[in-house]
């Protein structure tokens, strides 16, 4: 999924290249991550990966996904959002959740917005290699 360069069209980090090193972040991840992968129902194929994670500046979990390209446009990423969202309130009682995207990704700005999501401002971020910076849309959600 994160090989292709679609996929990692907007993200901080490089592509995946290296099938170890991709191995060795799975593995890094510890059950309390909060880092899930997204399974298909019918055939147990993983499609995407997703998680929420605390951000102390913010004071509020910050969702993200990734979704491999043969399944786009699908509902996929909206639903399993969902069921994110609903973990952490319901393991963690998270009620407050940021989210961002480049405001050129339009389909991760729908799925936000589906999500119950609202726009706070426009701002920017790179890539973690200082390679590229984005126009950015910045949202919040308090869960009720
Ligand atoms: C963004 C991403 C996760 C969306 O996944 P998805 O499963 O296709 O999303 P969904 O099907 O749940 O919903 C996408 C919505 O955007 C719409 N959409 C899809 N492509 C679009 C485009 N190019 N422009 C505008 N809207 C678009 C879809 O129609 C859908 O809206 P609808 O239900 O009202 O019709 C997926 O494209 C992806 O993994 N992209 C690469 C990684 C990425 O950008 N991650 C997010 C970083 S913030």
């Amino acid at each position: 999924m994160a090989e292709r360069p679609q996929v990692n069209r907007y993200m901080v980090y490089p592509l995946y290249t290296d099938v170890a090193k991709t191995r060795a972040w799975i593995e890094s991840l510890r059950p309390d991550s909060g880092e899930f992968g997204f399974q298909l129902k019918a055939t147990g194929k993983v499609i995407g990966a997703g998680g929420v994670k605390y951000v102390e500046a913010e004071n509020a979990w910050e969702l993200g996904y990734n979704l491999n390209r043969d399944y786009w446009g699908r509902g996929y990423c909206t639903e399993a959002s969902k069921a994110l969202l609903q973990w952490a309130y319901d393991v963690h009682g998270v009620r407050n959740f940021i989210a961002c995207h480049a405001t050129a990704n339009a389909a991760s700005g729908n799925v936000l917005r589906k999500c119950g999501f609202q726009f706070v401002r426009y701002g920017r971020y790179s890539r973690y290699d200082g390679s590229e910076t984005f126009d950015a849309s910045f949202y919040r959600m308090k869960m009720k």
